[in-house]
């Protein structure tokens, strides 16, 4: 091409070159194939889970170890303590060490694109557990495993639609929501307002968000009792906030379970005692149990292997005599 000038490498210095991109090169496969972080073979699994705010997420994350060990998958697991700058940090420090997977449960629905972009531009497949996000592009990551939350607050608005048709007057409901913006606390919200919305006497006279925890659902539910002189039911978007709020019903002088009806959702240990107890009334449940079907779908998509872009946990709901006889074989 003219005005092109072409060089030609001395020949010591080309082989010297073509040895060095070679080694290079080798390096490059063997990193890929192991996940830059462990070089014995096994697959790197990334995980940064939400946080440590409820006995769901406990239960989650010893699944989600003891599953990545019986699969001989080494786990990198990221606690991002419910901040969803930390969970991106996680995921950029995953890409950068070259894990062969990434899975997470994002902590709320929106603001994830770039990030997946970043892995997806990394060809490192991204697995959603637990929890969704709301990007258009469903690209962005291979398959979601988890719950159907409107589902859970579906089957809660109805177990009270049933209890109340005989109502001839106002029912008077307050609403501890999950975490602001999380998947759980929107979908759980919208589908038992979807339920009681058949009964024109059943009103949320009260909602407000108790972020998952004990002590947020029990400062809440303080909150709640002193501005609304008549509560009858309490619908909790998992166990820990209905736990906490037991504490400030307890101490409003009321009877959990007799004066206020208690809705929640999880259906773990604590929840399912109080349930046995007569202090909660009614739980949908959602299994935190995703560890083993997460390590067989990371092994999947790492292996190219087309995989349901949908996996949805099977789950059941618990009355409280339903409650005492599940209670001495449940898991978590
Ligand atoms: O995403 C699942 C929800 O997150 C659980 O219901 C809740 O307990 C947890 O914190």
């Amino acid at each position: 091409m003219r005005g092109t000038k072409r060089f030609r490498l001395a020949r010591p210095v080309a082989a010297a070159l073509g040895a060095v991109l070679l080694v290079g090169g080798l390096a490059a496969c063997g990193n890929s194939d192991t996940g830059g972080a462990a070089d014995d073979g096994k697959i790197t699994l990334g995980f940064s889970q939400v946080g440590a705010e409820s006995g769901w997420r406990t239960a989650n994350t010893t699944s989600v170890k003891e599953a990545a060990a019986a699969a001989d998958i080494e786990l990198k697991f990221d606690d991002a303590q419910q901040k969803q700058e930390n969970q991106i940090k996680a995921i950029r420090n995953f890409i950068q060490q070259k894990v062969d997977v990434i899975a997470f449960s994002p902590v709320v629905e929106s603001g994830w694109d770039t990030v997946l972009k970043e892995a997806k531009d990394a060809d490192i497949p991204v697995i959603l557990t637990d929890r969704a996000v709301d990007s258009a592009d469903k690209s962005l990551y291979k398959t979601f495993l988890g719950s159907d939350f409107v589902k859970e607050g579906r089957l809660s608005g109805e177990w009270l639609l049933e209890q109340t048709k005989s109502a001839t007057g106002p029912v008077n409901i307050v609403e501890l929501q999950g975490t602001t913006g999380s998947a759980p606390a929107n979908d759980r919200k919208k589908g038992f307002a979807e339920a009681i919305a058949a009964n024109p006497n059943l009103s949320i006279v009260a909602s407000q968000s108790g972020d998952f925890t004990r002590a947020g659902g029990k400062q809440v539910m303080e909150q709640f009792l002193k501005a609304n002189p008549k509560i009858d039911v309490l619908f909790a978007h998992n166990d820990d906030m209905g736990l906490g709020a037991l504490e400030a019903i307890t101490a409003a002088g009321k009877v959990p379970g007799k004066d206020i009806i208690i809705i929640t959702i999880d259906a773990v240990r604590d929840g399912m005692q109080a349930l046995a107890d007569g202090k909660f009334n009614f739980i949908a449940e959602c299994s935190p149990l995703l560890g083993p079907q997460l390590m067989d779908l990371a092994k999947k998509v790492h292996a190219g292997e087309e995989v349901p872009p949908r996996i949805e946990t099977e789950e059941t709901t618990f009355t409280q005599e339903q409650a005492k006889e599940a209670l001495p074989n449940r898991k978590y």
